[in-house]
C-alpha cells in the first residue's frame, strides 16, 4: 500500500510526499502599477505551505496572457517581469525541499470579473474600470456576465502560444511543474463542455473537436518545457449540469492527454454552469480521480474536500489517486502535512528552526 508520505516521481522530478497544494487565485496583485506580478503576499502565502511540509506547492491561477485573468488583480505568467517574481517563490520553496508548480490558466467567458472580495461589485468589470472584453469558445456569456467574443483562428493560435510562452517563462523562473487548468469553466474547459461550445468547426461538435484546443495547448506546453518535467492538467470530472461534460468522456479525453505527454490529471469538477447542484461532501470528488486513474491509466490528484488525515492517507492507500490535493484545510492550517504525518505516525522532518516546537 503506497503511503500518503511516500515520495511520487514524475519524469526527473521526485515529490518528497503526497499532500500537494490545491491552486488558490490571491487576487492580490496591483492591476495597475504591477499587473501580474506576484509580492510579498504570495511569498509569505506559498512559503507557509512549504514550510508546513506540502510536497508540492502548486501556485494559483497564473494567467497566460492579461485577457486570460479572472480578476485585474490576477497573478500571471505573460511577463519576465512576472517570471522573475515568481523565482523568488519558487527559490524559497525549494530551499524548503519541497517542489514548485505553476497553474497556466486563461479564463475565457469568466475573465474580467470583480475580485470575490472586491468592494466596488461583482459580475463584470467595465472597461472604465480597467475591464476589458473576453473572449471563449462560442458568443455564449456565463450566467449575468458579459457577453464573450468567439475566438478566431488567429485568436485560438494566440492562446496556444501564450500558454507555450507561459511554459518557457515558468521554466526561466525554476518551476518544477507546470499544471495546464482546464477545468472550472475556463477558457478550456468551455471548449470541451457542449454547454458553452456551439462551434460548428474543427474546434467544436464531437468531444474529439472540443478536446481539439486542450490538445493543442497540451502540446505546445509539451514542446516548450523540458522532457525532464512534468506537465499536469486540471480537469472538471464532470459539469454536473444536463447536456454537459460527463465522466465519460472526460476518462476518454484523459487518455488522450496521456498519450499526448500529460503525466498526471488532478480531478476537480464544475464550474461551467452558475447554479449546478452538486453533491459536496468528504471527499465528494475523490470517484472521479478514481474513475479517470482507473478508465485512463493516468495517474491523478484528488481534491475537494479532504481535510481528515486518515481519509487522504486512505485516498492514496487505496488507489483511488497518486495524491490528495488540500485548499481550505491548508488555508486554516498550513502545518497541515507535519500534523497528517504525527496523528499517522510518519516522520516527517520539521524546520530546524522550529526544531524545539
Ligand atoms: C481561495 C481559493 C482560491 C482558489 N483558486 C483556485 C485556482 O486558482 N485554481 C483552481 O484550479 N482552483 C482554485 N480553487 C479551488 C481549489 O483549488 C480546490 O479545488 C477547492 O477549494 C476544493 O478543495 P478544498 O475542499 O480542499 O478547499 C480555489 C479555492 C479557494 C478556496
Amino acid at each position: 500500500m503506497t503511503s500518503l508520505f511516500e515520495p511520487l516521481r514524475l519524469r526527473d522530478v521526485e515529490i518528497p510526499n503526497r499532500v500537494w497544494v490545491s491552486p488558490m487565485c490571491q487576487y492580490s496583485c496591483d492591476p495597475v502599477g504591477a499587473p501580474g506580478v506576484v509580492h510579498d503576499w504570495h511569498l509569505a502565502h506559498l512559503g507557509a505551505f512549504a514550510v508546513g511540509g506540502a510536497g508540492l506547492v502548486l501556485t494559483e491561477a497564473a494567467a497566460v496572457s492579461p485577457e486570460g485573468r479572472i480578476s485585474p488583480e490576477d497573478a500571471g505568467l505573460w511577463t519576465d517581469e512576472q517570471a522573475r517574481a515568481w523565482a523568488r517563490v519558487v527559490d524559497f520553496v525549494h530551499a524548503r525541499g519541497a517542489r514548485a508548480g505553476v497553474q497556466l490558466a486563461h479564463a475565457g467567458r469568466k475573465a474580467s470579473t470583480y475580485r470575490p472580495f472586491e468592494a466596488a461589485g461583482s459580475g463584470s468589470v467595465p472597461a472604465a474600470e480597467g475591464g476589458w472584453s473576453t473572449v471563449a469558445p462560442s458568443a455564449v456569456a456565463f450566467g449575468g456576465f458579459a457577453e464573450p467574443q468567439a475566438l478566431d483562428a488567429d485568436g485560438l493560435r494566440r492562446v496556444v502560444e501564450d500558454f507555450a510562452a507561459a511554459t518557457r517563462r515558468a521554466d526561466a523562473a525554476g518551476f518544477d511543474v507546470v499544471e495546464v487548468h482546464a477545468a472550472h469553466g475556463y477558457l478550456l474547459h468551455q471548449f470541451l463542455s457542449p454547454l458553452a461550445n456551439h462551434r460548428e468547426d474543427a474546434h467544436g461538435g464531437d468531444l474529439a473537436g472540443r478536446a481539439r484546443l486542450l490538445l493543442e495547448v497540451v502540446d505546445a506546453v509539451r514542446a516548450a518545457w523540458p522532457a525532464g518535467k512534468p506537465v499536469l492538467v486540471r480537469v472538471s470530472g464532470t459539469d454536473w449540469a444536463e447536456g454537459g461534460l460527463t465522466l465519460d468522456e472526460v476518462v476518454e479525453v484523459s487518455g488522450w492527454l496521456r498519450e499526448h505527454g500529460v503525466d498526471l490529471v488532478d480531478v476537480s469538477s464544475g464550474g461551467l454552469v452558475p447554479g449546478a447542484s452538486i453533491p459536496v461532501a468528504p471527499g465528494y470528488q475523490v470517484p472521479l480521480a478514481e474513475a479517470v486513474r482507473r478508465g485512463a491509466g493516468v495517474a491523478t490528484g484528488a481534491v475537494g474536500m479532504i481535510t481528515d488525515p486518515a481519509q487522504a492517507a486512505q485516498v492514496v492507500a487505496q488507489g483511488q489517486a497518486d495524491a490528495v490535493l488540500l485548499a481550505r484545510a491548508l488555508l486554516r492550517d498550513p502545518r497541515w502535512p507535519q500534523r497528517a504525518a504525527r496523528e499517522l505516525g510518519v516522520e516527517l522532518p520539521l524546520p530546524p528552526q522550529y526544531a524545539r516546537a
